[in-house]
């Protein structure tokens, strides 16, 4: 069985597929143009994939040969799923394994942009470390404000813990459905959609994305938050309109916003958000941990051989 890796990817990952006797193909340059990419894949049975390739009909109907793919990420909205069910193809990812570190990220920026830390480290970089000023770039903290979760899933739950554990946050949250556990072990509160971004003081989204979703996050939304808080997004750039998102920054509607993901992504270099000290912005790093990475190595990989052994992956995002 022939597994195309796009990507060098952690060793564990790359021992355990070979120590199971399947063969790998790298490509002999990682940057592939899309005709050179499709190439690879009509060649082979299965797929690692890393990054944000698109697998929609028109992939499926070019790669018949295709037999299963397994995401290095925990998101799939990258695939048609519909389309990979129609011909029984399976798409595994890689879930738990980088929650701990997505988590940490949202926990980052919110505390980043809390106390202005792009602001200040930028008056640093300007050689512009002023005077001890008592009204001057002053923050906010966290302690008792209410943490308002988008998608409480394994993600939030941990993001959700950590604002509990280290400032005794309130929990609120909006889901498909209730979250037990977040629920009795975190005191976290089931609300409405409207409920959440009128209450909360920090909104951290962590939902899988869907198509529907789109730019969910826009100026209508914002208008209905609270002036001093703080948009957080982790999961996917698609969830905020971000001219809108810039709009509500520059009126004040809100306080500040954190962003790991963007829309478009990667950011473009003129995007006027960049230039707003309120705001702090990463390139999509949430599992960029060393522990992570290997976790998703060895996740992928263990779908690809549950797959070879014509069992069940361990993490199949087909229903
Ligand atoms: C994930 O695992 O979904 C990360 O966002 C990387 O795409």
């Amino acid at each position: 069985m022939k597994v195309f890796i796009n990507k060098r990817i952690p060793e564990i990952g790359i021992q355990m597929l070979e120590e199971s006797g399947l063969e790998i193909i790298f490509p002999e340059n990682e940057n592939l143009s899309h005709d050179e990419w499709l190439k690879y894949c009509q060649n082979a049975d299965v797929i690692l994939n890393v990054g944000q390739q698109k697998y929609d009909k028109e992939f499926f109907d070019e790669c018949p040969n295709i037999k299963a793919i397994a995401l290095f990420s925990v998101g799939f909205d990258s695939v048609d799923i519909e389309q990979a069910n129609q011909r029984k193809i399976p798409i595994g990812n890689t879930p738990d394994v980088l929650s701990r570190a997505t988590s940490d990220i949202a926990f980052l920026l919110m505390q980043s942009v809390a106390r202005r830390a792009s602001y200040n480290f930028q008056k640093v970089k300007d050689d512009n470390w002023g005077d001890f000023d008592p009204l001057h770039a002053l923050g906010q903290e966290l302690y008792g404000k209410t943490l308002g979760i988008f998608g409480l899933g394994r993600i939030g739950f941990e993001m959700a813990e950590k604002c509990k554990k280290a400032f005794d946050m309130n929990i609120i949250y909006h889901n498909r459905s209730h979250n037990e556990e977040a629920e009795k072990e975190l005191g976290a509160k089931y609300v409405s959609f409207e409920e959440l971004i009128a209450q909360s003081d920090v909104l951290s989204v962590h939902a899988n994305f869907k198509a529907e979703q789109n730019e969910l996050f826009n100026s209508s939304v914002f208008e209905k938050m609270k002036s001093n808080s703080i948009f957080i997004n982790t999961a996917r750039g698609g969830f905020h309109n971000q001219a809108d998102l810039y709009n509500a920054l520059i009126e004040k509607k809100i306080w500040g916003a954190g962003l790991d993901v963007t829309n478009p992504e990667p950011i473009l270099h003129d995007d006027p958000i960049l230039e707003l000290s309120n705001v702090c912005v990463l390139p999509h790093i949430g599992s960029a941990t060393v522990e992570a990475r290997n976790g998703m190595a060895k996740s992928a990989a263990e779908n690809i051989i549950a797959f070879s052994r014509r069992e069940k992956m361990p993490h199949c995002a087909n229903p």
